[in-house]
């Protein structure tokens, strides 16, 4: 069974993976990571030699290869959600945790973020805001979701993800 973290750019999916990781014992793994590893090129690489296209092909390879793991928290690229067959491979033996901040958390981290997100980079806050609103429908297909917010730490998130996890699986099969 695997914890599969989905959520907007910039929400904390890969510092609270690494906290709950370590809280649960499970390994660590970030599809954005498989997909800079199989093509060799960075994220904004890919973009810019082969555009988005491409970059959600090889998203769903490394989601697929990802929904092959066990006792695994599997950290997403934020527009994993948006093709239906990455989340229905990753909830076969995973339980999908949305993480939901509300925009005002994005907006304050935005300008650092955007160095390495193309999706974020040279876009107006409005841009980011209305991709935002965009996800939302795809972000609520999922098992459990996790208010994001600033006055929590990244550990206080993993404890509540993996109480909520614990009470998901009580009640139904992974
Ligand atoms: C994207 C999110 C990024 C990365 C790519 C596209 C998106 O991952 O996969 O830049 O479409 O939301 P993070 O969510 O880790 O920033």
């Amino acid at each position: 069974m695997n914890i599969v973290l989905t959520g907007f750019m910039a929400t904390g999916k890969t510092k609270i993976g690494k906290s709950l990781a370590e809280l649960s014992g499970f390994s660590l793994v970030d599809t954005d990571a498989l997909v800079e590893a199989a093509a060799g090129m960075t994220i904004n690489e890919i973009f810019s030699e082969y555009g988005e296209e491409r970059f959600r092909e090889l998203e769903t390879e490394a989601s697929k290869k990802a929904a092959e793991l066990d006792r695994a928290v599997i950290s997403t690229g934020g527009g994993t959600v948006l093709k239906k067959e990455n989340i229905d491979a990753l909830r076969k033996n995973g339980v999908i945790v949305n993480l939901a901040p509300g925009f005002e958390v994005i907006r304050a981290r935005a300008a650092a973020a955007a160095s390495t997100r193309p999706l974020m980079n040279g876009q107006s806050m409005d841009d980011i805001e209305k991709r935002f609103n965009e996800r939302k429908p795809f972000y609520d297909n999922c098992d459990i979701k996790i208010k994001v917010t600033n006055e929590k730490t990244p550990s206080e998130h993993a404890e509540e993800i993996l109480e909520a996890v614990n009470e998901f699986l009580k009640n139904n099969k992974r």
